[in-house]
């Protein structure tokens, strides 16, 4: 187990995997305040939107009026995830500064997600790759279903090297792992981990858990002590892939800000600003969110409303 690291990032993905999911359509303008609100909390890094098949996703359809409308913040790298050439030339169309490419270990929930079986999506995602390079973009890659896959149960970590090569070796600059369904827990975590890890550099991982069983936390935990220090999550545990069955939220950028924080694990990150943020979605999505520090606000909130009314 290696020394817990002193520093960490958190990659904000609530405005693309967090709203993806959500059957109530958002405003462009909403959209655009919000991600404003959460580029003023000290993140350095949001994914704003998608470029897919807005049939697929109608929630990002308007993808490129939002990376318009945002203010940019110097030291923020704003990112929107690409499917293929298609949705790279719209993305290029917007002031984004990072393109997100993505494929899953698994084939079915790659089939099912992007219509297109592993070895089919490795000369689209290469082409992507190359075109966001030549426009001086930067290049996240996605892996899903790194540890189980909605389809075929367990992944072998064999199926997530094999991807993760090919992905490195044709440019992209940090690989995101992903945990799609929220079904993994700290050993399984350890073993994937484990057969990824000597064959990259640490600093170009990060890990991306979607927390349907509360295990989120846990394995990020996990994943600190094997020494990654980058980790996705989206404000208010909102989030999922609408084509990976069952799949719930990602974890909720509150509840990791407060774990690392109390872990002395500097982030840059403000609570209070996040939680401002997440009021401003609760109010829009007309729901409580679902994170451990958004409760705990309502609550404060509702017993100071008592103490003035007595
Ligand atoms: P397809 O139907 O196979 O596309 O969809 P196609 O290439 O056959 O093209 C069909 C038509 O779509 C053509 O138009 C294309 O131009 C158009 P036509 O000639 O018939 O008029 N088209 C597009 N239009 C706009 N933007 C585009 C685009 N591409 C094609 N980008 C496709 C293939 C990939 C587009 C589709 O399957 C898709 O959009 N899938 C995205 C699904 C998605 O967004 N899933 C969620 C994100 S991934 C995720 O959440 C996991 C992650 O969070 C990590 C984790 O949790 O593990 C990242
Ligand atoms: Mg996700």
């Amino acid at each position: 187990m290696l020394p817990l690291p002193i520093k960490a990032t958190i990659k904000e993905v609530g405005p693309r995997d967090g709203l993806q999911n959500e059957v109530h359509q958002v405003s462009t303008e909403h959209k655009t305040a919000w991600v404003n609100q959460l580029s003023e909390s000290g993140l350095s890094y949001i994914e704003v939107t998608s470029f897919v098949h807005p049939k697929w996703i109608p929630q990002l359809a308007d993808g490129k009026e939002v990376l318009a409308s945002i203010n940019k913040q110097p030291g923020v790298t704003y990112a929107a995830l690409v499917p293929n050439m298609k949705g790279l030339e719209r993305a290029l169309q917007s002031n984004v500064d990072e393109i997100s490419v993505f494929m899953s270990a698994s084939e079915s929930h790659n089939v099912s997600n992007i219509n297109k079986t592993i070895n089919e999506t490795y000369p689209v995602v290469k082409e992507v790759i190359s075109a966001a390079k030549a426009a001086g973009k930067t290049i996240r890659g996605y892996l899903s279903t790194v540890i189980a896959c909605p389809y075929e149960g367990a992944v072998e970590p064999e199926q997530v090297l094999r991807a993760a090569d090919h992905l490195f070796s044709m440019g992209i600059d940090e690989l995101s792992l992903g945990e799609t369904i929220g079904v993994a827990v700290p050993t399984q975590v350890e073993g994937m981990l484990e057969k990824i890890l000597p064959h990259f550099p640490v600093e170009q991982l990060a890990m991306h858990f979607h927390d349907t069983r509360g295990t989120a936390l846990a394995n990020i935990l996990k994943s600190l002590e094997m020494g990654i220090t980058t980790f996705d999550s989206a404000l208010g545990g909102l989030g999922g892939c609408p084509y990976a069955k069952g799949a719930a939220g990602n974890v909720a950028t509150e509840d990791l800000l407060y774990m690392l924080a109390e872990m002395k694990i500097e982030t840059g990150v403000q609570m209070e600003a996040l939680v401002a943020a997440g009021e401003y979605m609760e109010a829009i999505l007309a729901k409580p969110l679902r994170s451990r520090q958004m409760e705990i606000h309502r609550q404060l909130k509702r017993g100071q409303e008592l103490e003035r009314k007595r």
